[in-house]
């Protein structure tokens, strides 16, 4: 230390510079917390860069989330787009089907209260906020069943607020899509 005595000079300056030293590590590690801090709030905080809408109240009467509209549908270049509603307690189509190994897009809202979706086995989670568009991208990679939760809760049924992904392979897929109805494995 500086203030201590009977060292030599040089050690004091070593001493100097080590303490230097330490004050820049900690300036690097506080500034990178500070970085990591803004990065998450600014995200949370900001709206998503493209904000789509949709009105709880006319849902069912028009537009994109009209009843005939919901499930599965095959878009020119291949891909599926899925549409999905969560309501109080239950997502409209109960069982979605989805081929494995295609770019799946989830767009779903919610019909009256704020709902969560959660596919297991996957990366999405995201809320259902009545008033917008939820979307989320997705990969299936091979068939199976994955079970779909309402993850927020939602009121007293909220427990019993659960949908299924059916992911079958390519093949399967293509046969049930036949004509342009939406696709759902809805029994
Ligand atoms: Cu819907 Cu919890």
């Amino acid at each position: 230390m500086q203030s201590e005595h009977g060292h030599s000079p040089s050690a004091l300056i070593a001493a100097r510079i080590e303490k230097r030293w330490a004050t820049l590590s900690v300036a690097i590690i506080v500034l990178l917390a500070a970085m990591a801090a803004f990065a998450g709030i600014h995200q949370a905080t900001m709206p998503q860069a493209r904000v789509e809408t949709a009105d709880p109240s006319t849902l069912h009467l028009s537009g994109e989330f009209i009843e005939s509209n919901l499930g599965s549908a095959v878009e020119p270049d291949g891909s599926v787009t899925v549409r999905a509603i969560g309501q109080q307690y239950s997502f409209t189509p109960q069982c979605v089907v989805v081929p494995a190994d295609t770019p799946v897009t989830l767009r779903a809202t919610s019909a009256d209260v704020v709902h969560g979706i959660l596919i297991e086995g996957t990366n999405i989670n995201t809320m259902l906020v009545p008033g917008y568009v939820s979307v989320m991208n997705a990969r299936f990679k091979e068939p199976g069943d994955h079970l779909m939760p309402c993850q927020e809760f939602c009121g007293v049924g909220h427990e019993g607020m659960w949908g299924k992904v059916q992911v079958v392979d390519k093949d399967t897929f293509r046969a049930m899509s036949t004509d342009n109805r939406r696709l759902t494995c809805v029994k």
